[in-house]
């Protein structure tokens, strides 16, 4: 790389709005609750904050369902409220990193409403409206994500329109070109409102196949997590990156911004077409939630996503957990162990050239939450009738202070209530404790803060035993930082003579004179010659 960006490098801090921290009681997070705890955010040591949609919105899909792309919700504050979070946010030194929802808008969006109280309208062809199928029902075999069929019955017209999500999120039509100037207008709102950068939402998506055919009915099956592969009609047409080319125009226009792409895609190779120096900045780099915490697998994946992503003008994502997906602790195992692995993990990530992506409360060592059926609210519960739990779990408010009930989010009754973990890891509960996995959290973040300038990007693995994940990076000041991290089940050690630590996962991995010592699910950064 020729010059290097803030982005390049930058720990993105993840905030879900709806559960950060609430200003007005309404037990519902908003922008000025935001604005109040940046300076937590700013202690962490993070360098960007990711902040999930605040938009006009009914609230079908808590904010996904976007009714004005340029206004903020009354639930979540007013446009000055959002210029107020930038501001404080810059004075402190983060960036600020806003979500665009470009696949689709709310039904309740001004074209939409349009277009369905006037059949006749030219509105319509903003979206995906089609005559019933042949058998009266819907036009095509295209199910939602969240389930059910992708149809849905404009009963005045008698024609169907196309949503991949819920029935409220009707999707665009990308042919059309008033959508492209709309989302370019949209794109220069907020980057003359000083934001950093955009997260895009279901950045594969936007352009459907134009005949909108029927899947091969053998891929009908659809998998969670990775949808796109049993849908090959509806996501990664090859028109969409041409979408990121223009917007890449309209972002190099202006200092030192990014924009990141959800681009759920299976295959790296294609992820990897929607970034480059005249495309997307980043795209999450999803595969390592799926994986086991496995040394092997870990290696492997991370060797093919430094080859799709750390290429000229774009960067290397790392992600293990966000607002969509089963908190990591969870994922690893739950309880002591699975927080500990959770940590190890994390830390294996920090380490390496490129921007982790942080899940607000993974610093605390939250779990995912069991929330009670009749309190769940996704509308993947919703739409399956009470069948599949829903994401609800990993959306639980930020518990601040042990006191019950409202826990320093909220003075009112939350939208999600609290797990039982909230009192015991909260963040007044782990403040000053040196053992905490918040203290944890701090020490890595400020370690990476103070190393990341002379690292250079190449990482180098180190040989060991199979269970054992070991690489280099070479520090301008001659040694290198080397990062160990031990996913099997017994304690570990790995030969590496003359090691200084600087952070491990947990107090028990330790450097001797001339090797380190691993427990199980551990991970630990020394300084050393290599
Ligand atoms: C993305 C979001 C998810 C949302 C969906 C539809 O996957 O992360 O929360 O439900 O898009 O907008």
């Amino acid at each position: 790389m020729t010059e290097a960006h803030w982005w390049q490098d930058a720990a993105v801090y993840q905030v879900y709005v709806r559960s950060f921290a609430d200003s007005d009681g309404d037990g519902v997070g908003d922008l000025p609750g935001i604005t109040a705890r940046l300076p937590y955010l700013a202690d962490l040591g993070v360098d960007a904050v990711w902040v999930t949609p605040f938009y006009r919105s009914p609230m079908a899909d808590h904010g996904y369902d976007v009714a004005d792309q340029c206004d903020v919700d009354p639930m979540f504050g007013t446009l000055a409220d959002a210029d107020r979070l930038v501001t404080a946010a810059h004075a402190l030194g983060l960036r600020v990193i806003v979500d665009l929802v470009p696949n689709h808008s709310s039904d309740e969006h001004p074209w939409f409403q349009e277009a369905l109280r006037d059949p006749s309208s030219r509105l319509r062809e903003r979206y995906l409206f089609r005559k019933p199928g042949p058998d009266g029902g819907p036009p095509n075999n295209w199910e939602s994500v969240f389930g059910g069929p992708a149809w849905s019955r404009d009963e005045a017209s008698g024609e169907y329109y196309l949503h991949l999500f819920d029935r409220k999120q009707p999707d665009f039509d990308w042919r059309h070109p008033a959508v492209h100037e709309e989302w370019e207008r949209i794109l220069r709102f907020w980057l003359d409102r000083g934001v950093d950068g955009f997260r895009i939402d279901v950045a594969h998506g936007l352009y459907k196949q134009a005949a909108l055919t029927d899947h091969p009915p053998s891929l009908e099956s659809q998998d969670a997590l990775f949808h796109a592969s049993a849908a090959p009609h509806a996501w990664d047409q090859p028109e969409v990156v041409d979408v990121y080319r223009r917007w890449r125009q309209i972002t190099d226009g202006y200092t030192d911004r990014v924009m990141v792409g959800e681009v759920f895609l299976s295959q790296l190779e294609r992820v990897a077409r929607f970034v480059g120096p005249d495309r997307l900045h980043q795209s999450f780099n999803f595969p390592l939630l799926a994986a086991p915490l496995d040394a092997q697998t870990w290696r492997r994946l991370i060797t093919a996503s430094l080859a799709a992503f750390e290429v000229d003008g774009a960067a290397p994502t790392w992600v293990l957990s966000n607002h969509d997906v089963i908190r990591h602790a969870t994922r690893y195992g739950g309880g002591e162990q699975g927080r500990a692995r959770a940590r190890a993990a994390t830390l294996t990530l920090l380490g390496l050239p490129g921007s982790p992506y942080l899940y607000q409360g993974e610093e605390l060592g939250l779990e995912q939450d069991d929330v009670p059926g009749p309190a769940r609210q996704d509308p993947i519960w919703l739409r399956s009738g009470g069948t599949v739990p829903g994401r609800d779990g990993a959306r639980t408010p930020m518990p601040w202070t042990a006191q019950a009930p409202g826990h320093g989010f909220s003075s009112g009754t939350p939208w999600l209530p609290f797990g039982g973990q909230a009192a015991e890891r909260s963040v007044a509960a782990q403040e000053g404790d040196p053992g905490s996995t918040l203290a944890f959290y701090r020490r890595a973040l400020a370690q990476r803060r103070a190393l990341r300038g002379g690292l250079d990007r190449t990482v180098t693995w180190l040989d060991g035993p199979p269970d054992v994940l070991a690489y280099a990076r070479r520090h301008a000041d001659g040694d290198a930082l080397v990062c160990v991290l031990n996913t099997g089940e017994a304690t570990t050690t790995f030969a590496l003579p003359g090691a200084t630590l600087l952070v491990s996962s947990d107090p028990a991995a330790t450097a001797s004179a001339d090797a380190l010592t691993l427990p199980a699910g551990t991970a630990m950064w020394v300084r050393a010659q290599v």
